[in-house]
């Protein structure tokens, strides 16, 4: 339950804006609670995330859409927010690493990536847990990728070349990717026993 909107006006020093350099205020919906900023217009949805609202879970790896650190869910899609203007998520819904979890109860992909000891550093594991979230909804939806094999029947057969594919945006510059493909398998079991329970996470 949201009950109070925070409003920001006014940039902090490290972020403040230039005279003259045009801004917009724009409200987000952020891990559930409403936020109002003035933005500089060219400020990235990702820089306005860590530098404004102080959520640095999401990473500025490379800053050009390369490397999926700073993946986190717009209106429930994952995107890569250091490619969208914070102008142009103007009304939207956005989840980050910090809004995933229930309290303490973990979302099931944070928990299945905690048991199978698929957690990386810091830099790349957020990043790849929101993109696992979105990434499992997409193939929920029947949505394609370029590995699947049968698209006429709207069903998608999660196997480990499907994970590998969809989640190939997200980089690890150490190459320790062991872990991650059966904890996206554990996860997917986990939502599809929720489901069956009736819960919606
Ligand atoms: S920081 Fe956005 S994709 Fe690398
Ligand atoms: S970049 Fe995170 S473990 Fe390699």
């Amino acid at each position: 339950m949201v009950s109070q909107v925070s409003v920001e006006t006014s940039p902090p020093s490290a972020g403040a804006n230039p005279p003259g350099v045009p801004t917009t205020t724009i409200t987000l919906d952020v891990n559930g609670s409403p936020h109002r900023l003035e933005v500089d217009n060219r400020t990235s949805l990702l820089d306005a995330l860590r530098e404004r609202l102080d959520l640095t879970g999401s990473k500025k790896g490379c800053d050009h859409g390369q490397c999926g650190a700073c993946t986190v869910l717009v209106d429930g899609r994952r995107t890569n927010s250091c490619l969208v203007l914070a102008v142009s998520a103007e009304g939207s819904d956005v989840t980050t690493v910090e809004g995933l979890a229930d309290g303490d109860a973990l979302h099931p992909v944070q928990q299945a990536f905690l048991d199978r000891d698929a957690y990386q550093c810091g830099y790349c594991t957020p990043g790849q847990i929101c993109s696992t979230v979105g990434m499992l909804e997409e193939a929920r939806a029947g949505m394609p990728s370029h590995v699947t094999t049968d698209i006429t029947n709207g069903e998608i057969d999660l196997d480990d070349e499907e994970v590998r594919e969809r989640l190939s945006g997200n980089l690890c510059r150490c190459g320790a990717y062991m872990n991650i493909v059966p904890a996206v398998h554990d996860a997917a079991c986990a939502h599809d026993a929720d489901a069956t329970d009736g819960a919606t996470r």
